[in-house]
């Protein structure tokens, strides 16, 4: 299915919330976007390995999240009906993009985090994989996605793509963490590309760093950066682009070199 890669190692591909909806208007899709984005990714599959399609939920999970502040757990007589609210939100955007995928012809079934997932303290502490690592072995592409999951401390818990990337490389050998968004990357105050990335480097930009437009309950670049910060001091290397521009996300995952930001341990690992 995959092409002969000769690795068995994970690519992590997450198509961000604020670039496959549109973050001002509740419950819209881009259709559009996603459609292109599906193709790229179909027209790459032959190279990548296994692949794992990650996504945000943008106007989709956000709002409810912020309403019934979901993140914070069970802290009033309507979180329960709130975890559920977010939970379908989260889901139908799911089969948005799985449909996408299937319509382009890539292999994709969707991982719902909110029924293989436990967390405390908003940190996931248990995944059942054997599931999804079935997927992987069958030659499918597995599409988890930023969802409520249950929380031993605070009752509920948002878990972001970054959070189940952070715990799938706990279990997988990941080649690469590949994050699509719709900016270039990180950005200096003067609005520079950053062109790599590493922890020494980050401390002086972290003022600088723009947050999320919109609501949005999980933090926005801040955070994806210090999940990628985290993942690259592992080993694992990440990448910020954007899948605005119509290629780069096809040409990242051939391998090539894209605009983007890089980040890694140090600035002079491979
Ligand atoms: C957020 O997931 C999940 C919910 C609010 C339900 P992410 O943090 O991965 O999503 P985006 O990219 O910010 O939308």
């Amino acid at each position: 299915m995959f092409g002969d890669t000769g690795s068995d190692e994970l690519t992590l591909v997450k198509l961000g919330g604020s670039l496959i909806t549109d973050k001002t208007q509740p419950f819209t899709p881009r259709p559009a976007v996603l459609a292109r984005l599906a193709a790229e990714i179909h027209e790459a599959l032959d190279t990548t390995g296994p692949l794992v399609i990650g996504h945000g939920s943008g106007s989709f999970g956000h709002v409810a999240a912020a309403r019934y502040r979901t993140h914070e757990g069970l802290v009033g007589p309507d979180s329960v009906r709130g975890w559920a609210e977010v939970h379908d939100a989260a889901a139908r955007l799911n089969r948005i993009v799985v449909g996408a995928l299937l319509e382009a012809d890539v292999p994709a079934v969707s991982v719902p985090p909110s029924a293989g997932c436990v967390a405390v303290n908003r940190r996931i502490t248990r995944w059942e994989l054997a599931p999804l690592r079935r997927l992987l072995d069958a030659g499918l592409v597995p599409v988890p996605y930023g969802d409520v999951v249950p929380d031993g401390a605070q009752g509920c818990a948002i878990a972001s793509t970054e959070e189940l990337f952070w715990y799938l490389s706990t279990a997988f050998p990941v080649r690469r963490v590949i994050m699509v968004g719709r900016v270039d990357g990180v950005l200096r105050g003067d609005g520079q590309l950053v062109q790599t990335l590493t922890a020494n480097g980050f401390e002086e930009l972290r003022e600088n760093l723009v947050g999320a437009a919109g609501v949005d309950v999980t933090g926005g670049m801040l955070q994806k950066v210090e999940y990628l910060l985290a993942l690259a001091a592992r080993g694992v290397p990440g990448l910020i682009l954007n899948g605005n521009v119509p290629g780069r996300l096809r040409d990242a995952l051939l391998g090539e070199d894209v605009t983007g930001t890089v980040i890694r341990q140090t600035s002079t690992d491979a």
